[in-house]
């Protein structure tokens, strides 16, 4: 039998960077998770997944890989990573890791080797040079081509910094299957696959049809699925950002992704007719394919789902990404404890992105000058970009940085989080990091991977119930409502009101 972890799971996103410190650089690092595991434990994940790992000029947060087969040196060593993944395992938990396959660092031995080699080489040949420039633009802004110093031009679908492979060279396709050898020989659990549907490009194609989802992007997700069939329990999630399930869809036949993140959710305003529309597309794509859901409420490149819930518009769009939008926090935190049942209650796996449970809200007062993510500056510095949901955690104490680690952090925390700390929180029944632990230890026997049945509820409410008997209701109306039949109440996310459960509230029945 395979395993079937991945199935059901809750699964940690790690930002490494802003995780934890362990050496006093203001950079969170493997030490500094290594530290932290028991928290994990304690929280009761089943998984986590780290954002690259990687060695890296951090001209996008680590996206822009220089090696494939080490580690960072500002977040530790190989062995230590190794250590880590032996570690996480005696806790029971698993471990998933990013690769990045669409594109590298400028700084990668390969790319080093291209501009070294020039014009018309084989080593030029593993990325897309060409004598003129294209007119696709960078999905980061400004142009998607750079010139090199002996005036040729080369894609990058994101940063100037970010190369893009060229797909149809063999050469690449043995590279990544090294690189997923390397890493599933250490352990590793599962690869988050970046930017997953972006790999084939076909300049006759417009922008950006002509490198989204092409068809001969299936065949490496087919060689790569029967390269983890080779070992036991190794999975493959991928970042796959576009509304048609249909094509989303195609990610997820049995030959090649096991899962993939479900943007259409994270993107859905918080509205039941919304909601429900994408758990039933949801679980309409995925029934039939045998592929368990995931559901996502945030991740390292959107605003901080306490801050869009509080928002007047809701919903999410990459392209329009409302930074400094203002927000009513006490609302969208409101909100998000519900979302936080609702997410953990539906059939499938369920993604945490760190901070989540602490309730952070979106750090929209950064200054310019501290901005790091690269859309900031390729913005004209119009767009402030992603910083705001990569501030360092707050782990502990009254003052900053509140036991992150004993360096100054890569970004200011506010002040505010002072009340914000995993310490703080804690002590506090009633805090976003109790709901947490209380729920995802329920959810451990009783929800993840399954189907789940609808109950007639007036069309404001959400409510279903799942195999193990445990109902979710949620009330999206502006009025308190009964709550249907139960014996008694696992759990809240916010008081209720005798028999009734109250707005923007999500309680689990049995
Ligand atoms: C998606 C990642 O989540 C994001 O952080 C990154 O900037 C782009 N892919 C490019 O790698």
């Amino acid at each position: 039998m395979p395993e079937t972890w991945w199935r059901g799971a809750a699964i940690y996103q790690v930002y490494l960077r802003s995780f934890a410190d362990g050496n006093g650089d203001g950079i969170g690092d493997l030490a500094g998770l290594r530290s932290r595991l028991p928290y994990l434990a304690d929280l009761g994940v089943n998984a986590v997944w780290l954002n690259p790992w990687y060695p890296s000029p951090m001209a996008d947060g680590g996206y822009d890989v220089a090696d494939y087969r080490d580690i960072e040196p500002s977040f530790g060593t190989l062995e230590e990573a190794e250590k880590f993944i032996q570690e996480a395992h005696e806790l029971g938990i698993k471990v998933i890791i990013d690769v990045v396959p669409n594109h590298s660092s400028d700084q990668s031995q390969w790319f080093q080797e291209a501009l070294a080699a020039g014009p018309g080489s084989a080593a030029r040949n593993r990325f897309w040079f060409q004598d003129e420039p294209g007119d696709w633009k960078s999905i980061f802004g400004g142009p998607a081509w750079s010139q090199v110093a002996d005036g040729q031009w080369y894609l990058h679908l994101f940063a100037p910094e970010q190369p893009d492979f060229n797909w149809t060279n063999p050469e690449v396709h043995q590279e990544f299957h090294d690189v997923l050898r390397f890493w599933f020989d250490r352990g590793v659990d599962g690869i988050r696959i970046d930017s997953a549907a972006v790999l084939v490009k076909d300049f006759a194609g417009g922008d950006p049809d002509g490198y989204t989802d092409q068809l001969e992007v299936h065949d490496v997700y087919r060689s790569w699925r029967s390269l983890a069939e080779e070992y036991d329990g190794r999975i493959f999630i991928g970042e796959v950002w576009f509304p048609d399930q249909e094509r989303f869809a195609r990610y997820l036949r049995p030959d090649e992704l096991h899962t993939a993140f479900n943007f259409d959710f994270l993107a859905c305003p918080w509205n039941p007719a919304a909601l429900r529309r994408s758990i039933q597309e949801t679980m309409t794509t995925h029934i039939p394919l045998g592929a368990p859901p995931t559901w996502v409420l945030s991740n390292h490149d959107v605003a901080r789902v306490v801050t869009r819930y509080g928002r007047e518009d809701t919903s999410w769009d990459h392209g329009a990404r409302r930074d400094g939008v203002p927000a009513d926090l006490e609302l969208g935190y409101r909100r998000s404890r519900a979302a936080a049942l609702l997410a953990m209650a539906l059939p499938g796996s369920v993604y945490i992105y760190q901070g989540e449970e602490l309730g952070l809200p979106e750090v929209d007062d950064i200054p310019g000058e501290l901005r790091q993510d690269p859309i900031w500056s390729r913005s004209g510095f119009t767009i402030p970009g992603r910083d705001g949901c990569r501030v360092p955690l707050p782990w502990s104490g009254g003052e900053r940085p509140f036991g992150f680690g004993a360096g100054e952090p890569w970004l200011p925390q506010p002040e505010a989080w002072n009340k914000l700390t995993a310490e703080a929180q804690t002590q506090d029944l009633g805090s976003m990091l109790t709901l947490y632990r209380s729920a995802l230890a329920i959810r451990r026997d009783q929800l993840g991977d399954g189907t789940l049945t609808w109950l007639d509820t007036a069309p404001e409410v959400l409510a279903f119930s799942r195999e193990s008997g445990l109902t979710c209701v949620v009330n999206l109306g502006p009025e308190p409502v009964r709550l249907p039949p139960h014996t008694s109440v696992l759990l809240a996310s916010g008081p209720l009101e005798g028999e009734e459960l109250p707005t923007d509230t999500a309680v689990w029945l049995v």
